[in-house]
């Protein structure tokens, strides 16, 4: 009733089904990483878990909505006078942050990352950074089916946090972790060890895929022989994530019971349409001819021009990629849906041209 009230209210001050709808965009002409969902947190502390990864552990603001296991959120900080943001997943539990208010945050330092280093090294105990309002469906809702969580590298970082909320929720579980790294870095090993002793109906393997190659048919049959009975949660590097997903379709796993979430952008899937054609950089007075069988988004077809055009997420999350498209059709490979042909703003990460297309870049 109150949400009622609130959508007639708005649509009749202005003329929109939200006061956010209306007010985001005129806000974030001039601050352009407002949102009414940004919260604030506190960073306690940057807790090393090996040489290349840190956790940062952030109270939060007793406003934020929480989280469920599995989920993530965008953090932005500002950055020699401008905003950037990524998406991190939480690591830590629901139980931590409904004790504490606390959240972990587990994070790789990509090398040629602008902001996973520079975060290290530049923020500092008790600064303020904004974060968004949990996001993802990456959730385990039925913990009475028996599940395999197939992780790989920084793919772990939902799965720490499921596990430690199943083990909480004191249900029987079955639950067996699959955890794929290059070597043996693997993260929160301890805690896992702790975990396993503490209960039965959890295991886990932890593999080097220097040594033992990457996942494969018979790596699931000699770690999880019981598999094809089991739902998958897979989490980590596109190629492994596809790869995964065909050596379960192909071992007759029903497509509902296999569960992803990409760690970066999503794969552009190759459309059965014709998507070669001319893309006009209007503003960089640059004309590409694209022609490759391969799909590729509007962004990578910019970064190959030589284009910096700003971006976040990579992944059709964080709208940091918004460019007017002046004509020509897209397809939007996060809703899957052709534009027409006319002016509109496009997300160039997830927009694939069909045809000629004119972008405002
Ligand atoms: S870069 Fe985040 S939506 Fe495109």
């Amino acid at each position: 009733m109150v949400s009622k009230v609130y959508q007639w209210l708005a649509k009749a001050l202005v003329n929109n089904k939200s006061f956010k709808g209306f007010f985001e965009p005129l806000v974030q002409v001039f601050f352009p990483f407002w949102t009414v969902d940004a919260y604030r947190a506190k960073l306690i502390k940057i807790r090393d878990e090996n040489k290349e990864v840190y956790s940062l552990v952030l109270k939060v603001s007793k406003y934020w909505k929480g989280f469920e296991a599995g989920q993530y959120v965008e953090i932005s900080v500002e950055k020699n006078g401008a905003y950037m943001s990524r998406i991190f997943s939480i690591s830590s539990a629901p139980g931590l942050y409904t004790k504490s208010g606390v959240i972990e945050l587990t994070i790789r330092k990509q090398q040629q990352g602008c902001i996973t280093p520079w975060l290290y090294n530049t923020l500092k105990k008790g600064q303020i950074i904004n974060i968004s309002a949990a996001k993802g469906h990456f959730i385990v809702n039925n913990l009475n089916r028996s599940l395999l969580l197939i992780a790989g590298g920084s793919g772990i970082t939902p799965f720490r946090s499921i596990i430690s909320e199943a083990l909480r929720s004191r249900q029987a579980i079955d639950i067996h972790l699959l955890y794929y790294t290059h070597g043996i870095d693997h993260l929160f090993v301890g805690e896992l060890q702790q975990q396993v002793e503490k209960c039965q109906g959890l295991s886990v393997s932890f593999v080097n895929s220097s040594q033992s190659g990457r996942i494969c048919l018979a790596h699931l049959q000699q770690y999880c022989s019981d598999f094809k009975n089991r739902v998958s949660y897979i989490c980590g590097p596109t190629g492994m994530i596809q790869a995964t997903k065909q050596l379960l379709l192909g071992s007759n796993v029903a497509e509902e019971d296999i569960r992803y979430e990409y760690f970066g952008p999503a794969p552009v899937v190759n459309l059965d349409i014709k998507t070669s054609g001319t893309i006009v950089f209007k503003q960089s007075c640059i004309e590409v001819e694209s022609t490759s069988k391969k799909t590729h988004s509007l962004l990578e077809i910019a970064e190959s021009a030589g284009l910096s055009p700003t971006t976040g997420c990579r992944m059709g999350i964080c709208h940091q990629c918004i460019c007017q498209k002046q004509q020509g059709i897209v397809y939007n490979t996060l809703t899957k849906v052709f534009s027409d042909t006319g002016s509109e703003e496009v997300q160039i990460c997830i927009s694939v041209p069909v045809g000629n297309v004119t972008i405002n870049l």
